[in-house]
């Protein structure tokens, strides 16, 4: 894969894909959306991939949004189609049957907090900077921000954020539940390979399963969302790794997950 702005790398069970586009702080253009899909259409495909790091390149932004200057003179169908272009990648992503950790480490705005949104898990360096400042520019979130931030944190902050387009910072993100944790910048990319091993170390299988459970049950009357996940627990009891998670507790000795 020749890419220009995004950056591939694969370490043991892990692939660590970095937006790189400095000069525009990372922003994406429709190349880079489709780079990005490209690339995750072969994590897709990759059996030994078990988990995935996403971050951005440099010290001062992970995703400083849609790229404005491309956006600036679209028309209504270009404005569409670009929308479209995002809303199906992140939607990609999302629906991964990979974990996809998102590093944080700088500007997470517009495009690129709706980016963090649709990955499973976000850690924040203690400098980063969201918000949705779309309203300013004159326009909607047009990646899923309206969407996913009101599921994410409730609609009450999601409108404030939105509303507002106001800068927070990481603390405030924590605390309104956006990142799971903060940690220094420095530590980063530490934190986010450790917390990617200890979930490549648990079965894929299973680790699959329940990204597919809880984002498919939150969509579901609870009813239906209970069954759903007694259909894929049910599942589990096909694969070796079950067979092996479970002999390995009882013999007392170390575990080894094939992803079968
Ligand atoms: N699109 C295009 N270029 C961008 C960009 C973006 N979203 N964000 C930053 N850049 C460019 C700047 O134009 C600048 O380029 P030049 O050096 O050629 O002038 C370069 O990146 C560095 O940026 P600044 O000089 O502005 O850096 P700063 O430190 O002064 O400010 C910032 C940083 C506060 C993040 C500021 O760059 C900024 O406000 N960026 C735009 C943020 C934004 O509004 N994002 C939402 C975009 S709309 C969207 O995402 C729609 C959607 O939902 C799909």
């Amino acid at each position: 894969m020749v890419m220009e702005n995004i950056i591939f790398e694969e370490e043991d069970n892990l692939a660590i894909v970095t937006i790189n586009r400095p000069k525009a702080l990372n922003a994406l253009n429709s190349e880079t959306l489709i780079e990005l899909d490209e690339v995750f259409s072969e994590i897709e495909k990759d059996n030994n991939i078990y988990a995935v790091i996403l971050t951005g390149a440099g010290e001062k932004a992970f995703v400083a949004g849609a790229d404005i200057s491309e956006m600036k003179d679209m028309n209504v169908i270009e404005a569409r189609q670009f929308g479209r272009l995002g809303n199906s990648i992140f939607r990609k992503i999302e629906l991964l049957e990979k974990p996809v950790i998102a590093a944080l480490n700088g500007f997470t705005l517009g495009g690129g907090c709706e980016l963090a949104l649709s990955c499973d898990i976000r850690i924040a360096c203690s400098k980063a900077k969201f918000g949705q400042p779309e309203a300013g520019l004159g326009i909607t979130p047009g990646f899923g921000g309206t969407q996913r931030l009101a599921r994410l944190i409730g609609i009450g902050a999601a409108k404030e954020l939105i509303f507002t387009g106001k800068m927070i910072d990481s603390n405030e993100a924590y605390r309104l539940g956006l990142v799971n944790k903060v940690v220094e910048c420095d530590k980063l990319m530490e934190e986010a390979k450790a917390m990617a091993k200890t979930i490549a170390s648990n079965a894929p299988v299973a680790v699959k399963l329940c990204k597919a459970a809880i984002n498919r049950g939150v969509q579901m009357d609870i009813d239906t969302a209970v069954m759903y996940e007694a259909e894929l627990f049910g599942e589990c009891f096909a694969t070796e790794d079950q067979k092996e998670g479970m002999e390995a507790f009882v013999q007392k000795r170390a575990k080894s997950f094939k992803n079968r």
